[in-house]
């Protein structure tokens, strides 16, 4: 079989499943198989896949027509301009998340920070900002131990040094006076998890799941953060877009911070709350 007839024939698979944009997904899917560039799939439709290529790009249209993300099959994601590792351990970094990423590097570039990135998944928040902040100190943490093989894969990749912590949120946690703390927590309400896209359904509940009403993890953190940061250090947090007013309450309800900042992302959905300690 060609690529020609691959296309075809995968094109056709994926619009009977009623996947989307069948046609990006191929080409990708071809790309990853035979390792070749999107553009040299596009040129050289006579090419032909050998019997190894021919099953890996079929059970990739199974993986597919099942709901599991493009980029769990071609285990990679473009985040900050850097190429992430991802696979079903980890969520998918998201474009938002670059909004969260943008706004630290904005206000400290040079300086020399201290970081910790709570629930650090692929770690794509954590290494991006020392990719883009070479005095930054930077220490990631997360629950999983399966996540932080990837987290760790991703820092060798992008050739940067993170402390990787495993940690159920603070708890292994041993280094105080930190400048900032990042996160992007779970924080999808448990009953809604279920209404989401099937193929959101497939990443990792752990990574979604932030208690009945989703804000089990921002009020643990904004709780517990205090003793980790220095005198004026900041938190940055990932929020949902309808999550801004819960954010200000608990951070009013608990009078040792003040509230900076609400970001709000390309599509002006609020995405990033900036909060001050003291
Ligand atoms: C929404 S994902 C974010 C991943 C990554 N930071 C990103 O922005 O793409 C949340 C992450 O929190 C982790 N997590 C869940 N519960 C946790 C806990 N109790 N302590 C630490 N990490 C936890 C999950 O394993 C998952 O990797």
């Amino acid at each position: 079989m060609n690529v020609k007839e691959a296309k075809k024939k995968g094109i056709e698979e994926l619009k009977k499943a009623n996947i989307e944009e069948p046609i990006i997904k191929i080409r990708m899917i071809l790309s990853f198989v035979l390792n070749k560039t999107k553009e040299f799939i596009m040129a050289h439709e006579e090419y032909n896949l050998n019997e190894e290529e021919e099953k890996e790009f079929f059970d990739g249209i199974e993986k597919l027509r099942n709901n599991i993300p493009i980029e769990y099959i071609t285990h990679n994601k473009e985040f900050m301009k850097l190429n992430f590792y991802v696979n079903e351990d980890v969520l998918i970094p998201r474009e938002d998340t670059e909004i969260l990423v943008e706004e630290i590097i904005d206000e400290y570039k040079n300086k020399d920070v201290k970081i910790l990135d709570l629930c650090t998944g692929s770690g794509c928040i954590g290494i991006s900002l020392k990719k883009y902040m070479a005095n930054a100190n930077v220490s990631a943490s997360d629950i999983s131990g399966n996540a932080l093989k990837v987290a760790k894969l991703n820092a060798k990749n992008n050739n940067v040094e993170i402390n990787f912590i495993l940690s159920d949120m603070f708890k292994n946690i041993k280094e105080k006076d930190f400048d900032i703390i990042v996160s992007n927590p779970p924080y999808i309400k448990t009953e809604v998890i279920k209404t989401l896209n099937k193929d959101v359904q497939n990443e990792p509940s752990l990574a979604l799941d932030g208690g009945e009403d989703g804000l089990f993890f921002y009020k643990k953190i904004i709780k517990e953060a205090y003793g980790f940061l220095k005198n004026y250090g900041m938190i940055f947090l990932e929020i949902g877009y309808d999550q801004k007013q819960n954010l200000i309450n608990i951070v009013k309800e608990d009078k040792r911070y003040k509230l900076v900042k609400v970001k709000t992302d390309l599509e002006n959905n609020d995405r990033v709350v900036i909060i001050r300690k003291g």
